[in-house]
């Protein structure tokens, strides 16, 4: 068997690469964070950005392969290693303690899964927008009045917030376990490495979650 091989079937190799995958996915968040936040700008900045994103299809579809295969890549390598820890215990402790363990910590494949779901509708509402004939009726960079629309639904804002609230949890121990999977262990900065995780996943989740607020409050109107 190759080193590349075995480097992806052993436990180490696969941590790794949940460990960049998941780099790469938060790389991505803070970039369409970036974006959306240019509602806050104006409808023109909202629609230059979409517009800016497709004038170069080539290198869209390149990122959005990347995309998708660090996804699968993050998800895939996440259950292999899931699986081979079940078959390595098979009975299980006899009384589960978490000491240490956060409520973010303990709820990652939970809160992984619903966000896969999330991400699913999320393509279907902004993206390819099958889910609202209103919606499916605006221009490719009327992106303003497309969350305008969006987020005048009390049910689907709610959906988003508590979604959001999930990937901040995720981000919030993702990020901090980075560090360890990759072995950057300083005493120095250990503390700081720890805080790092909850501090981004807090900022990156109210950044989202200010964009529904701020329709269903009417701080951003048509
Ligand atoms: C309030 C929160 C969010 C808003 C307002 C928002 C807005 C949007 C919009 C407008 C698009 C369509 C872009 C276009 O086709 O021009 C989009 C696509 C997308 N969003 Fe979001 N998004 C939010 C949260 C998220 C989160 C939390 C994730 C991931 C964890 C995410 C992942 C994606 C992906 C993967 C796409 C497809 C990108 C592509 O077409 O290449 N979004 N989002």
């Amino acid at each position: 068997m190759s080193w590349f091989k075995r480097t992806l079937n052993s436990s180490i190799g696969g941590k790794l690469i949940v460990a960049v995958t998941g780099l790469g996915l938060v790389g991505f968040i803070i970039a369409h964070l970036s974006g959306n936040l240019l509602i806050f700008v104006g409808r023109e900045a909202l629609a230059e950005y979409a517009e800016g994103l497709r004038k170069f299809p080539a290198i869209l579809w390149a990122l959005r392969i990347g995309l998708v295969g660090m996804a699968v890549a993050h998800i895939g390598f996440t259950i292999k290693l899931n699986l081979a820890n079940k078959a390595a215990r098979p009975v299980g402790y006899a009384k589960k303690t978490y000491r240490r363990a956060t409520l973010a910590s303990r709820t990652m494949v939970l809160s992984g899964l619903t966000l896969l779901a999330y991400i699913v509708y999320h393509l279907l509402h902004f993206t390819w927008r099958t889910t609202d004939a209103e919606i499916a009726a605006l221009g490719p960079y009327e992106v303003y009045d497309m969350l305008i629309i969006g987020f005048s639904s009390p049910a689907i804002s709610a959906f988003y917030i508590i979604a959001t609230v999930l990937l901040g949890m995720h981000l919030s121990h993702g990020i901090s376990s980075v560090f360890q999977t990759l072995g950057i262990n300083n005493p120095k900065y250990n503390k700081l490495f720890r805080c790092l995780g909850p501090a981004l996943g807090t900022v990156l989740a109210l950044g989202f979650i200010t964009i529904p607020v701020a329709v269903m409050t009417g701080f951003v109107t048509r």
